[in-house]
C-alpha cells in the first residue's frame, strides 16, 4: 500500500512537471506563404525544394498558391508537389487556371497591362487573405529564389521589424532591393549597393525597395496600411507596378523596409528581358546553380522532382576530347568539378595525376 502510495506521488509529481514544461512552450507564429508561378517548370524543383529545407514547423504554415497563362508544365509540378506535402502544411489554397497568354502581351516575358493588373490582383488578394486568415506574418516569394539558408524564416522573424528582406545573391549584380528611387519611382544604383551585395557591409539596411522575397510582420497595426495596389495610393501617379505601388505605401505609412546580409541566405535569378527566350533562362538557371556548386554544393532536390529537372546533353564542343587532370587524393575537388561538367554538359576523360612529392 506504502509503495502504491508513494508511486502515485512520483507520477503525480512528473504529470505537474511535464504539465509546466508544456505550459512554458509558445507556439510558432503563423505564417501565410505567398506563391505566384508563371513558366516556372524549369525553377520550381528547385524552388519547391529549398522552401521545405526551411527550418519551421509546416504545421504553422499555411500556403497560397496561383499560377496561371503557363506555356509549360507548371501547373503540373505544383499539383505534384502538392499531393506530397500537403498533410505537412496547415493548409495549401492554390488555383490554377489554364490560360495561354495575355491578350495584349508581346510574348512570355512581356509585361504588359493586363499582366501587370493581374499580378496586382494577385498580390492584393495574398495580402488581404492573410490579413483575414489572421497569419502573423506573409512571407511573399516568387519562384525564381533558392533559399539555401534554412533558418532565414526564423532569422527574419528574430529582427522584429515589419518589412523584411534576406539579400540574395544573383550570377550578377542584380538583387531584390534597392538603394535608390528616382523621384518618378525607377531603379536607381548609388555607392552603396556593392558592397552590400559583395558582403564587405554587413547589417540590416533600410532600402527604398525590397522584392521578390519580403517578410511582412502583420502583427504590427501599420502593416494594415500596405498595399500594392496603385488606386489605394492618395495622389499617385507613378507606375502601375505590384512592387512599387507597395514600396510607395510603406514609405507613406512611415514603414522601413529593410534588407538584411548578415548571413547568406540564399539566391536569386536575374529577370528576363522582354526578347530573352526561355533557353537563354536555362543558361541563367545554368549560371547560378554553379555559383551555388562553388559556394556551397549541389542545389537540393526533391525525389519525386528530379524527373522535371533538366540537364543539357553531354559532348565534347567540337574538341576530339576534354581532358580534367586530378590527384586521387583530393576526391571533394573531383566530385564537385565532376557536378560543374553535368550542369554544363561536358563529356571529360579523367587523368588520375602523379604527386610529384
Ligand atoms: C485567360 O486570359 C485572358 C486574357 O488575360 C482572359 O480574357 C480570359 O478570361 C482568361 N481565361 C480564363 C479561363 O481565365
Ligand atoms: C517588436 O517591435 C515592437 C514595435 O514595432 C515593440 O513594441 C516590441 O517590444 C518589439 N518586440 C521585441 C521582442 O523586441
Ligand atoms: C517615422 O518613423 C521614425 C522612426 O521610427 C520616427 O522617428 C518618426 O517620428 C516617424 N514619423 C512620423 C511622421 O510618424
Ligand atoms: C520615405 O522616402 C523618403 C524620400 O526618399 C525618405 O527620405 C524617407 O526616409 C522614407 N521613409 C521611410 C520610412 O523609409
Amino acid at each position: 500500500m506504502c509503495n502504491f502510495v508513494k508511486t502515485l506521488c512520483v507520477l503525480l509529481f512528473y504529470a505537474v512537471i511535464a504539465a509546466h514544461i508544456c505550459a512554458a512552450q509558445i507556439k510558432y507564429p503563423t505564417v501565410l506563404i505567398s506563391i505566384l508561378a508563371r513558366n516556372k517548370a524549369h525553377t520550381l524543383p528547385y524552388f519547391l525544394s529549398t522552401l521545405e529545407k526551411l527550418n519551421y514547423p509546416k504545421e504553422r504554415i499555411a500556403l497560397r498558391i496561383r499560377s496561371d497563362h503557363n506555356i509549360d508544365n507548371t501547373i503540373e509540378i505544383l499539383e505534384k508537389w502538392m499531393v506530397s506535402v500537403q498533410h505537412q502544411y496547415h493548409s495549401i489554397n492554390s488555383e490554377f487556371i489554364d490560360n495561354d497568354s495575355y491578350a495584349d502581351e508581346q510574348g512570355p516575358n512581356d509585361w504588359s497591362k493586363l499582366r501587370f493588373e493581374n499580378v496586382i490582383e494577385l498580390r492584393e488578394s495574398a495580402l488581404n487573405y492573410a490579413r483575414t486568415s489572421w497569419a502573423d506574418y506573409l512571407l511573399t516569394i516568387d519562384c525564381d529564389v533558392f533559399i539555401t539558408n534554412p533558418n532565414t524564416l526564423q532569422y527574419l522573424m528574430a529582427k522584429n521589424l515589419t518589412v523584411v528582406a534576406p539579400m540574395l545573391k544573383s550570377s550578377g549584380l542584380y538583387s531584390n532591393f534597392w538603394f535608390g528611387m528616382t523621384d518618378e519611382f525607377y531603379y536607381q544604383r548609388t555607392k552603396d549597393y556593392k558592397p552590400v551585395i559583395y558582403r564587405e557591409k554587413l547589417g540590416c539596411f533600410d532600402a527604398p525597395m525590397v522584392h521578390t522575397c519580403v517578410l511582412v510582420d502583420l502583427r504590427k497595426t501599420e502593416s494594415d496600411y500596405l498595399t500594392y495596389v496603385p488606386d489605394n495610393l492618395y495622389d499617385y501617379d507613378g507606375p502601375r507596378d505590384d512592387i512599387i505601388a507597395f514600396a510607395v505605401s510603406a514609405n507613406r505609412s512611415n514603414i522601413s523596409m529593410t534588407v538584411c546580409n548578415e548571413e547568406r541566405f540564399g539566391f536569386i535569378m536575374i529577370p528576363l528581358e522582354q526578347d530573352d527566350t526561355v533557353d537563354f533562362d536555362m543558361l541563367q538557371l545554368t549560371n547560378l546553380k554553379l555559383e551555388v556548386l562553388n559556394e556551397q554544393g549541389k542545389l537540393f532536390v526533391r525525389d519525386d522532382l528530379k524527373e522535371y529537372t533538366v540537364l543539357p546533353d553531354k559532348d565534347t564542343l567540337n574538341f576530339d576530347k576534354i581532358f580534367m587532370i586530378n590527384l586521387l587524393r583530393r576526391p571533394e575537388r573531383r566530385g564537385r568539378m565532376l557536378e560543374c561538367f553535368d550542369e554544363l554538359g561536358l563529356e571529360v576523360t579523367i587523368l588520375d595525376a602523379v604527386d610529384g612529392k
